[in-house]
């Protein structure tokens, strides 16, 4: 897609991180742009900011995981600009831990925002694009951690590891039917935004009890892995434009070239070779630093 202006643009996790920036950066090239999360305050807010600036936003508060807030996403869409042309599955939510340890509500959160939230996306948004029959765009934001795997995160790299795929495929099909929608997998490293702190906006019904927590050191490690990695990230505003790039030029990946780049070639590598795979975290350069984000 080479025009921006005009056309229409729904980001969900839109109040914060990636997807703000990912709105903020669709509306400075001027595009209408629907913006959705769970967070009613922090939505309101960066969607006020930007019809400040004189942006034509909406705001639509959705919980992903539910396939029916996805589809009323849709229809206030259309009821507002009565056309999308690109769409970003991009709310995320992090769990870590120990497999063996992790309760059962982790794995249905993480999977459920993460996953799920993608797959209503999709099953919701491409077939009101088929049927426009003008140019679209996918992004589904997995994440470099969706090209590897490191210990005490598995649920969040599998989630990762299944959008990739996901995307992979809808990506084949789309291309087969001649479709003249595009389709992309945001994979980042670490970024700047308050992924660490996604616990703020856990459902209750996704919530453990206190002593159904993973009480593993490893959990610990991990998330204060994250929070360091997260600190030290690169500005969200840097993956917007990396996004808005890969969308113009029609390119599926959009990757980081850090160090998790070298730890994706080391699983290739070891796949390649039918070896055993090797422990091979990301070795902090400027931003990475061995967190699974
Ligand atoms: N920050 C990183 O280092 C990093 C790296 C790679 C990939 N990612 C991915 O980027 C995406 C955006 O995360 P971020 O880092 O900007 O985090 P963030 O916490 O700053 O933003 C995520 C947004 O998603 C919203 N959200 C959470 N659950 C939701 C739900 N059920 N329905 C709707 N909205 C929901 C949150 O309210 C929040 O506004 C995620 O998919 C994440 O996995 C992040």
């Amino acid at each position: 897609m080479k025009r921006f202006r005009g056309r229409v643009a729904v980001v969900t996790g839109a109040a914060s991180g990636i997807g703000r920036a990912l709105a903020e950066r669709f509306a400075a090239e001027g595009m209408k742009v629907v913006l959705a999360d769970i967070d009613p305050p922090a939505l309101e807010a960066a969607a006020g900011e930007l019809a400040e600036r004189g942006a034509d936003v909406r705001a639509v508060p959705v919980d992903v995981t539910q396939a029916s807030d996805v589809e009323a996403l849709a229809d206030q869409t259309l009821r507002a600009f009565g056309a999308v042309h690109v769409v970003c599955n991009n709310a995320g939510v992090f769990a870590g831990g120990l497999s063996w340890e992790a309760p059962l509500r982790d794995y249905e959160w993480v999977i459920g925002v993460n996953l799920w939230g993608v797959i209503h996306g999709v099953r919701t948004f491409v077939p009101i694009l088929l049927e426009q029959n003008s140019e679209g765009h996918v992004v589904n934001t997995a994440s470099m951690a969706g090209l590897t795997t490191l210990p005490y995160a598995s649920i969040y790299h599998m989630s990762k590891h299944a959008v990739l795929a996901y995307s992979e495929c809808l990506h084949h099909e789309l291309a087969l039917r001649g479709s003249r929608i595009r389709v992309s997998a945001l994979c980042p490293e670490a970024v700047a935004t308050r992924i660490d702190a996604c616990e703020r906006h856990r459902p209750p019904r996704f919530r453990a009890a206190a002593d159904r927590r993973d009480p593993s050191p490893e959990r610990e490690l991990v998330e204060s892995a994250l929070s360091k990695a997260v600190e030290t990230g690169i500005a969200p505003g840097a993956i917007a434009e990396r996004v808005l790039a890969a969308i113009r030029d029609e390119r599926f990946y959009i990757l980081s070239d850090d160090a998790w780049r070298d730890s994706c070639h080391a699983r290739l590598e070891d796949i390649r070779a039918g070896r055993n795979p090797s422990f091979a975290p990301p070795v902090a350069r400027d931003h990475a630093d061995g967190a699974s984000t």
